[in-house]
């Protein structure tokens, strides 16, 4: 049984992962949360493969020893995506992955037409290609990789405004892919995303539903969690790779979550 006051550790390249987060705490309000965020790796979505699988891997090799977590999460399609199989492998403790939500769209779409927005490593992946095959391979899933997405959302938090015309480029690249029925569903495939939900919903209509993955995520860890108990030493910890100036803007955003204020790693 796990120690009452070991945390769940969160870790994205940014604060995508709040997204997860927040689903998270309204499934387990008390659990004791550790977010990490790479901030001197971020973005994840530009990287290699190597680059990507060998920080993730290193990264969450210290954290799980600096913070003796119960369970990590990570909160990331694209280090997910790489990286899951070989985080597995280094740690001890449940590794929960984020993967895009493409069972859930194939089973919503109406029209048989899915778009699927991520970075660019993420789309790029065998992984998706699995997922597709496995879960829409009666669909289309149109695929398109949005960075300037993340560094938006990134923004978005900090309270600065969105460039609507980033949005715009997504919806117009997405719509010139579609060659018959439109699209109905739009899967988030990238943790920061949902944090520019109303941006996007502008954009693509109402009849466009969009899905993350971030609910059936937090149903995992509380399924693989049940039965223990928790101590939540409050405030919950926000920790930043590099300079703590980094997550300078965010004060509100980790207020109103429950964290203190950002700690370097
Ligand atoms: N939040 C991450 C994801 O879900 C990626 C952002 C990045 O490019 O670092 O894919």
């Amino acid at each position: 049984m796990a120690d009452p006051t070991s945390p769940i550790l969160l870790f994205d390249s940014g604060v995508g992962g709040l997204t997860v987060y927040d689903a998270l705490r309204a499934v387990l309000p008390d659990a004791p949360v550790i977010y990490a965020a790479d901030l001197a790796g971020l973005p994840y979505g530009t990287k290699t493969e190597t680059q990507i699988a060998t920080r993730v891997a290193g990264l969450l090799g210290r954290m799980a020893e600096r913070y003796q977590p119960r369970l990590a999460c990570i909160a990331c399609n694209t280090a997910s995506t790489i990286a899951l199989g070989m985080v597995r492998d280094v740690l001890e403790i449940p590794i929960v992955g984020t993967v895009p939500a493409i069972k859930p769209a194939a089973s919503m779409t109406q029209t048989g037409t899915i778009g699927l927005v991520g970075t660019d490593a993420t789309i790029r992946q065998r992984y998706v290609d699995d997922l597709e095959a496995q879960f829409a391979s009666g669909k289309r899933l149109l695929r398109v990789a949005a960075p300037g997405l993340v560094a938006a959302a990134e923004a978005k938090l900090r309270g600065q405004p969105v460039d609507p015309a980033l949005i715009a480029d997504v919806h117009a690249r997405l719509t010139a892919m579609v060659d018959g029925a439109p699209i109905d569903t739009l899967v988030l495939a990238c943790t920061h995303f949902p944090l520019l939900a109303d941006e996007l919903a502008a954009a693509f209509g109402p009849q466009v539903r969009q899905i993350d993955g971030a609910q059936g995520i937090a149903r995992r860890i509380a399924h693989l969690l049940e039965g223990q108990s928790f101590a939540a030493p409050h405030p919950n910890r926000f920790v930043v790779t590099g300079p703590v100036t980094g997550a300078d803007g965010l004060e509100s955003a980790l207020a109103a979550r429950g964290f203190g204020a950002a700690e370097a790693f």
